[in-house]
């Protein structure tokens, strides 16, 4: 197996929590997205971190005031690892379980849901699609309505919001982070972390604004409408009747 194909497999994952105990943040740490988390997400909202790993990510969200944040991960190690260090943090639970069915949770249980590189390591395994269409759609269910999905991905819209669309429904905002290691590749971006980036049907606009190929970190800001489901609900009714 490729090592990136291996990100979907929790055996994979198993095996490198074993050997790395952390704390390790891909992509981004909690201060240089804080602000736009506050942005977003009040203090008091309810919050479920999917495929948290051992990043301290969610220690950052406690320490900033957050007060309820529930963390799961496939991996049975990296959890066991995190229930032993956090077990004086009461803000902050722990719990082994796939993303893919989040069937221990209600309907309309969580505030917000955040993601921080899981999406995108279900896309390197097999059967992504498939297992991608099956995560999304949990975590649409076991938000409220106008509940946010706030997915932090290196994944540019051209490759995510047809994923995020056909899946579910929601309204989508665009926020971009320059990557922390930078490759060196690409010219320096001036665009303010709090303020979205215009965002068409197909991306286009992205593209206009921030130039091709920019060294960033995509954030896409999902929040779930009900009145948006119940529309399109009522339109394909119509059509049958
Ligand atoms: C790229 S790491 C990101 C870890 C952490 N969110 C961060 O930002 O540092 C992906 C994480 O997703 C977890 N994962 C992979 N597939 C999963 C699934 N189906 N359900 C839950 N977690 C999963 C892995 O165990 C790993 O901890």
């Amino acid at each position: 197996m490729g090592s990136t194909q291996a990100y979907g497999e929790a055996s994979y994952w198993d095996d490198r929590y074993r050997q790395e105990s952390g704390p390790f943040d891909w992509y981004q740490n909690y201060s240089s997205l804080s602000s736009l988390i506050n942005l977003y997400i009040p203090r008091h909202h309810r919050l479920l971190v999917v495929g948290c790993g051992n990043s301290a990510f969610s220690e950052g969200l406690v320490d900033d005031g957050y007060e309820d944040v529930v963390n799961i991960d496939i991996s049975s190690v990296v959890i066991e690892a995190m229930q032993k260090k956090y077990s004086n943090h009461p803000q902050l639970k722990y719990i082994k379980m796939d993303a893919r069915d989040l069937s221990a949770f209600q309907t309309g249980s969580f505030e917000a849901v955040i993601d921080k590189g899981t999406l995108d390591s279900i896309l390197c395994g097999n059967n992504s699609r498939q297992n991608a269409a099956n995560m999304l759609e949990e975590i649409h269910r076991v938000l409220k309505d106008k509940g946010i999905y706030f997915l932090i991905t290196y994944g540019a819209p051209s490759y995510r919001l047809h994923l995020l669309r056909d899946s579910c429904t929601w309204t989508t905002k665009l926020h971009v982070i320059e990557k922390l290691v930078s490759s060196g590749a690409s010219n320096h971006l001036k665009w303010e972390l709090n303020s979205p980036v215009p965002l068409g049907e197909d991306g286009s606009s992205v593209e206009a604004a921030l130039g091709k190929n920019p060294d960033v970190h995509y954030i896409y800001i999902c929040t779930k409408d009900d009145s948006l489901t119940q529309t399109a609900e009522s339109r394909s009714q119509e059509v049958v009747e």
